[in-house]
């Protein structure tokens, strides 16, 4: 058993109390290598802005958990030495699936964890969430609870359609979960494809797809029932158009590859939510720098020479968001 604590990593009790305060939101980024975590770290340190490190179930199968587990405590001292004193660093398990799962992250070391039940019926929802809450309470570690689902696909669990959230659901399921925050679906989704086609409009003025809005008046029925609960929304990637394009001028197909459009994202973050969720950005960042190298340079083999301008693109990417989607920046001086 190791706690979080003995590795400098922190729950997000505090962090979100103070977003829901202070209107702004906690960026959450995926990370599954060290180049990922080396730009969110740079990026977090430079803009002294708490952070997420999300692992995804998929993510600790391929990079190993015990090796996430030291990287992330080397997440800690690496922000130090950048000159970031007091680092606000939570090690988040994104999605977990069962009980097991959950409980063999906070054996290792991670501060908060995620039980996914939103594909359960309600009542198991609430049975295996407050299990988990139960165990990882004990040490602790803050539990994120999911209600509603969300189109596209969530790890295994795969949705045809988007069920939002039903707000008559949520002060019963968090009161008898004892859940410290709650994801809940408004119309985002994961991936890089949220919306088809049919469903957005085009922008005369650029050819783009404009996808529908985001269902806010849930959201704000969710928030007048919950007052001053920690909200969290999944799929929030914005799935920046130049990097789409550079993808596809460098030899890439992602076809009609659209997310959820910025100042949708702002106006949230000044709500209840308080983590906003951001994968598939950083795939597109990492993924644009990396085939520019390869079709700009084809002689080009040493693996720092396209992995180090991947790095610099995720870490631009990581401070856009901070500064100019979640206003997370100066939170954590
Ligand atoms: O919600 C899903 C996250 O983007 C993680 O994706 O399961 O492919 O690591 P992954
Ligand atoms: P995106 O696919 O929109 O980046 O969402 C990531 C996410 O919700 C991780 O849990
Ligand atoms: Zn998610």
């Amino acid at each position: 058993m190791v706690s979080y604590k003995e590795l400098g990593l922190v729950n997000t009790r505090e962090m979100f109390a103070k977003a829901i305060d202070g209107g702004y939101a906690i960026p959450a980024f995926n990370f599954n290598n060290m180049e990922q975590l080396q730009a969110i770290i740079m990026a977090a340190a430079e803009t002294k802005s708490p952070v997420i490190l999300q692992v995804s179930k998929g993510a600790r199968a391929y990079a190993n958990q015990t090796l996430l587990r030291y990287m992330a405590q080397g997440a800690v001292e690496y922000a130090k030495e950048l000159g970031w004193e007091k680092p606000q660093i939570c090690l988040h398990l994104d999605h977990g699936d069962s009980f097991e799962t959950c409980k063999s992250c906070v054996d290792f070391g991670f501060s908060s964890v995620m039980i996914d039940g939103s594909s359960l019926p309600y009542d198991e929802n609430v049975a295996l969430t407050k299990k988990v809450v139960e165990y990882a309470h004990k040490y602790d570690v803050t539990v994120e609870a999911e209600l509603g689902v969300l189109a596209g696909v969530e790890d295994e669990v795969s949705a045809e359609e988007s069920h939002y959230t039903k707000p008559e659901e949520v002060i019963d399921f968090v009161s008898k979960t004892g859940c410290d925050s709650l994801a809940i679906s408004i119309g985002t989704s994961h991936g890089a494809y949220k919306f088809k086609p049919e469903q957005c409009t085009v922008d005369p003025a650029t050819g783009r797809l404009v996808p529908p809005p985001l269902a806010f008046d849930v959201l704000a029925e969710v928030e007048k029932k919950l007052p001053g609960f920690p909200i969290v929304l999944h799929g929030s990637s914005s799935v920046p158009q130049d990097e789409v394009d550079t993808i596809n001028s460098h030899g890439g197909k992602l076809q009609a590859a659209v997310g959820i459009p910025e100042e949708q994202l702002r106006k949230a973050a000044k709500s209840a939510v308080c983590k906003i969720n951001i994968d598939s950005d950083s795939r597109l960042a990492m993924t644009a720098a990396v085939r520019r190298v390869f079709d700009e340079k084809p002689a080009e083999f040493d693996p720092r020479k396209y992995l180090g301008p991947a790095r610099d693109n995720m870490k631009k990417l990581y401070i856009h968001k901070i500064v100019n989607v979640l206003g997370s920046d100066g939170k954590a001086e």
